[in-house]
């Protein structure tokens, strides 16, 4: 029991170490986002319907998707090739980089109509409340729609997505989707 105890302790530790070394150079990460900038734009707004809007994310979700891309956890055709060239730095780097970024979001359908079950972590406005969540705001609707399925068929993993998504029907991730996909996002860099 124990030895049980320590290994678990340990890997705790570790995980809080990988966890600290989020902390990048995001003056590096804006040069290197040059090679993300004809998909997620500069500043992190999306300028192709099919990627999503990264600037004002969480530093540490950022990093876990480029590293979840990288080792195959996550997998589509044209991020596992950008991730694979990245370095433990320069994930950081750019994740220091977006995450910098203030997204702002304006609703202006009727709050009440937000979808319940996801309220509590990506917001009503899909703005992230809780740590390590992504912002689902101005997201495509087929984007958010993708995710959910992905979740459901277990092509993308999560402790807490993936059994959300399990349960939902086609109709409910639509809903969700449309919802999300309606609030209006705006980034804005550091100091502007
Ligand atoms: C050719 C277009 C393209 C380029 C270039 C590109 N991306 Fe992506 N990115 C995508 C697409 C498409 C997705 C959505 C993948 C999916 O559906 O799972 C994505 C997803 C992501 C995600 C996950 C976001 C989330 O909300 O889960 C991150 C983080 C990301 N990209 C960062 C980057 C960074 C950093 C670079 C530059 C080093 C980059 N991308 C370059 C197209 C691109
Ligand atoms: C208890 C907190 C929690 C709840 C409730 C929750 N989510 Fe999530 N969601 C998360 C976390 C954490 C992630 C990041 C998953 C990862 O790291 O891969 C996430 C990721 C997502 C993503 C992927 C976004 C991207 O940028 O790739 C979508 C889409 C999503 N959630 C939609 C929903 C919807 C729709 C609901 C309601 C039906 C919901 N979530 C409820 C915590 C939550």
């Amino acid at each position: 029991m124990r030895r049980l105890a320590t290994t678990v302790l340990g890997g705790l530790m570790l995980a809080g170490t990988a966890q600290a070394e989020v902390a990048g150079d995001a003056e590096n990460g804006r040069k290197l986002s040059g090679q993300c900038r004809t998909c997620h734009g500069a500043n992190g707004y999306a300028q192709v319907p099919i990627a999503p809007h990264i600037g004002g994310e969480p530093a540490s979700y950022l990093a876990a998707q480029l590293t979840a891309f990288r080792e195959g956890t996550r997998e589509h055709e044209m991020m596992t090739v950008v991730a694979k060239m990245l370095t433990d730095d320069q994930i950081a780097d750019l994740a220091a980089w977006y995450s910098s970024q203030t997204a702002t979001a304006t609703l202006t359908a009727d709050p009440s109509g937000a979808p319940e079950q996801c309220v509590a972590c990506h917001g009503v406005d899909g703005i992230a409340v809780i740590e390590n969540a992504p912002n689902l705001a101005g997201e495509t609707n087929i984007y958010i729609d993708t995710q959910l399925k992905a979740f459901k068929r277990g092509k993308r993993t999560h402790e807490i997505m993936s059994a959300i998504a399990a349960d939902m029907t086609d109709e409910e991730i639509r809903a969700a989707a449309d919802w999300y996909s309606e609030v209006q996002l705006e980034i804005t860099e550091p100091g502007s």
